[in-house]
């Protein structure tokens, strides 16, 4: 969609994502880029990267950290399936009672150049399309970024694929950087953090929705879930915990300035039906869509009690870069 507008527009050709190139650079030395025929080159002339027919630009074909070439591996296998169990009326309507909670997060005006960061097939994006001026998803996986490119068609929008701890993205570019369900597919967050301090402008803002295991019930049944399941990599996925989340933002020069926890019984039923293959199963249930709402109200009164508001499944957050200009 255009912001302005509201219309849907072609989507741009390769070369148009001149338009996103100050907010673009080589990950490897920093330098800015420059193009050269369907080609990205740093100013040393040595680190170079193609777009491909989709206008992908792509810097991390072949990732460094070992992580990240599981997860690439990972979700070029995934990509389809994974996008189909998000599909379902259930899995729909209890993700829309989450987007709520990140939505009631956002500031009133616009959200300015975005960052979504390991952005899958666009879900940041997606949800406040209309809202930036420009955004830019990285991924480390292909398929999900042509997958996303299918969907995602504006002139505003472009898709690069990058590595999460070491973004193409440049220096205090962004006024918002957005992570739904990535965060913990990423095991070295000190790094993590600090890029996202990188590319956030003087008082930006970094919004992310994760899984989270503060609760003992979840952690036990996470440890389980993940070792056990097909579709999950226990080395390199890791739900967040409070106390090790909020120093390594604090770390990285991040002020932590919300943190609220949704989802219980009704997201264990609900939601994972990668995991939970009988789920799968729920979008013949007639009501189906009026039953998750009232497992959502469930959940959402359950964490809004005194001392459970930390106890929930997914964790909505935001945190602030310091403005120092200011003080
Ligand atoms: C659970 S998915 C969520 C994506 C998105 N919110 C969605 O629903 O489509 C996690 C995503 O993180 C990406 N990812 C994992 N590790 C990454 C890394 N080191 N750098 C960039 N992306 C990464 C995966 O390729 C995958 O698309």
């Amino acid at each position: 969609m255009n912001a302005e507008s509201g219309v849907h527009t072609a989507a741009p050709a390769s070369g148009e994502i001149r338009a996103f190139l100050d907010l673009l650079r080589c990950p490897a030395t920093g330098e800015p880029l420059e193009f050269q025929g369907r080609t990205l080159v740093a100013a040393d002339g040595v680190h170079q990267y193609p777009i491909d027919a989709a206008g992908i630009a792509q810097f991390a074909a072949s990732p460094e950290s070992s992580d990240a070439q599981t997860q690439q591996a990972h979700y070029d296998r995934v990509a389809d399936t994974y996008i189909t169990n998000l599909s379902y009326p259930h899995t729909r309507e209890y993700t829309a009672y989450l987007d709520q909670a990140l939505l009631g997060q956002l500031p009133a005006d616009g959200l300015g150049d975005v960052a979504e960061i390991c952005c899958g097939r666009g879900e940041a994006v997606e949800l406040v399309a209309g809202r930036f001026k420009r955004a830019i998803g990285v991924d480390i996986s292909l398929n999900m970024l042509r997958a996303a490119r299918k969907d995602h068609h504006a002139a505003n929008l472009a898709f690069v694929q990058g590595d999460a701890t070491r973004l193409p993205l440049a220096d205090c570019a962004f006024d918002s950087v957005f992570m739904l369900g990535g965060i913990h597919h990423v095991n070295d967050r000190a790094a993590l953090f600090r890029e996202v301090a990188r590319i956030l402008k003087p008082g930006g803002r970094f919004y992310f929705r994760e899984p989270v295991s503060d609760f003992w019930p979840w952690l036990m049944l996470r440890k389980i879930i993940y070792r056990l399941s097909p579709a999950l990599d226990h080395e390199t996925e890791r739900p967040l915990r409070y106390d090790e989340t909020a120093p390594y933002l604090s770390a990285a020069q991040l002020r932590l300035t919300s943190w609220r926890t949704y989802g219980f019984f009704g997201f264990c039923l609900l939601m994972n039906s990668d995991v939970l293959v009988f789920n799968r199963l729920f979008r013949f249930v007639p009501g189906i869509r009026d039953i998750t709402r009232a497992f959502a109200r469930f959940d959402d009164w359950i964490t809004s009690r005194r001392n459970w508001t930390r106890r929930g499944l997914q964790v909505v957050g935001v945190a602030e870069k310091p403005d120092h200009s200011l003080s």
